[in-house]
């Protein structure tokens, strides 16, 4: 059987990933505190027979409230935890900070959520980056190098604490009267430079064992910290390039912790904004997100070494300005925002097309979106796809109803689950407890 591509779907505030999702025509305003919403969204991903939902967090709020909401869940474990409820086979991935939560509450949240969801739930395990995050701590952020010391302690020790409860611990056999072999349930006593925990977690194993780790991070600490835990990488990149790149250092990173470099799925964000046509994508993102457009133009100036504002939205860039216009090196983005400049779009067109979005982004019908992710999965650019919506209500269903046939016509994506559980989905090996090849 030919290689078939893993899909994840990007769930985050309830309303979608571009400015002014939240006033969409027919979007229900108070969506962020709507665990219905989630629901609904998540069941659609399902009906597409998606690998996985994802939900990002970073708690914390720095944005413009009075214009926009925040970008995140309320809380995603409360989130994951509705959305099991209400489904049966999708996978679901909740981000969690290695940096500011303790090992025992991240072990006995998330394994008590693998068993409630039947073996679905990954954990997204996080370094954090942001100084307001840790402002809600009350902390500071602590340097690269020690939130991946504290990081590679607190998955240690989480896994440890997974794996507490031996696998065949729990005999529940009411006629013998033995509930559970005591000594198949012992404690970790396991410190480190951060972090310790004695143990043991009082949770028998999932139908999956213990939740799959996932990891986003970019530098080398991030290779080295998901070649060793992770089963999967939230990844983003520009350029298949770039994306190939990445894969490799976390498949190397893999390798060097003694693992087989396709344990480890490179995961790659793609935005989409599906309409039946371009126009019709371009023209919503400009009603939706219009009001931003003044001040990005100045920033996509900045990426082409030209001054733009906002009195240029109406014309295309004049052909000296094409001539003299230079992709910045410092923003990876810039070469393909000149590619569309060059197309001959007006400046709030060039703009429309989320030149300076966080990930490469896709307006237009859905065969675009379903070419782009073929071309970057043949050239090895990732394993699969987070797709971040512009819109969650109605755009996980354009996703799947447009994408996922055509996708699947092409051999490219499964057409049914061929398990029940997250690991399963991923291909990602058994395990229980800690990987003894990594900790040796
Ligand atoms: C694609 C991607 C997604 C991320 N998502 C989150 C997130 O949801 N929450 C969070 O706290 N940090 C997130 N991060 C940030 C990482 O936690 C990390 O702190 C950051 O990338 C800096 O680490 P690095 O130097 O290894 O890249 C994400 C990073 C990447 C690359």
């Amino acid at each position: 059987m030919t290689k078939q591509m893993l899909i994840g779907m990007h769930l985050g505030n309830g309303y979608g990933t571009i400015p002014g999702s939240w006033r969409a025509p027919g979007m229900d305003p108070t969506n962020y505190t709507s665990f219905d919403a989630k629901v609904r969204q998540a069941q659609a991903a399902e009906r597409g027979k998606l690998q996985f939902l994802f939900f990002p967090d970073g708690p914390s709020h720095v944005g413009d409230l009075d214009n926009e909401p925040p970008g995140f869940n309320l809380d995603v474990m409360v989130t994951l935890a509705a959305v099991a409820r209400e489904t049966s086979r999708i996978g679901m991935v909740a981000t969690g900070s290695t940096t500011f939560n303790e090992p025992f509450n991240v072990a006995r949240h998330f394994k008590a959520l693998d068993v409630l969801s039947h073996g679905r739930t990954g954990w997204n395990a996080v370094t954090s980056s942001a100084e307001d995050v840790a402002a809600n701590y009350g902390r500071q952020l602590p340097p690269s190098h020690e939130r991946y010391g504290r990081a590679h302690e607190v998955v240690h020790l989480v896994q440890a604490l997974w794996g507490s409860w031996e696998q065949s611990a729990w005999t529940h056999d009411q006629e013998s009267g033995r509930y559970a072999h005591a000594d198949q349930v012992a404690p970790i006593n396991l410190g480190g430079q951060y972090v310790a925990s004695r143990g043991p977690l009082y949770i028998p194993p999932s139908e999956q064992g213990q939740p799959v780790i996932f990891h986003a991070g970019g530098s080398p600490n991030a290779h080295q910290f998901a070649g060793r835990w992770a089963n999967a990488v939230i990844g983003s990149a520009f350029s298949i390039d770039d994306a190939r790149a990445q894969r490799e250092a976390f498949r190397e990173g893999a390798e060097r912790a003694g693992r087989n470099p396709d344990e480890i799925k490179f995961i790659v964000g793609l935005m989409t904004s599906l309409a039946p046509t371009k126009r019709e994508s371009l023209d919503r993102r400009i009603s939706l997100s219009g009001r931003v457009f003044g001040q990005r133009a100045s920033y996509l100036g900045h990426m082409l070494g030209l001054h733009l504002d906002a009195k240029n939205l109406d014309r295309p860039l004049a052909p000296e300005q094409l001539a003299a216009a230079r992709p910045s090196p410092a923003d990876p983005r810039s070469v393909h925002a000149l590619e569309v400049a060059h197309q001959g779009w007006t400046v709030r067109d060039i703009l429309a097309h989320g030149v300076i979005d966080y990930h490469p982004v896709i307006t237009g019908p859905a065969v675009e979106a379903a070419n782009h992710m073929q071309e970057w999965f043949e050239a090895d650019a990732a394993d699969g796809f987070w797709i971040l919506p512009d819109l969650e209500e109605g755009g996980v269903d354009d996703f799947v109803d447009g994408v996922v046939p055509i996708l699947q016509d092409r051999g490219l994506f499964h057409h049914d689950y061929e398990g029940t559980t997250l690991r399963e989905h991923l291909g990602a090996p058994a395990q229980y407890g800690v990987d003894p090849r990594v900790t040796q």
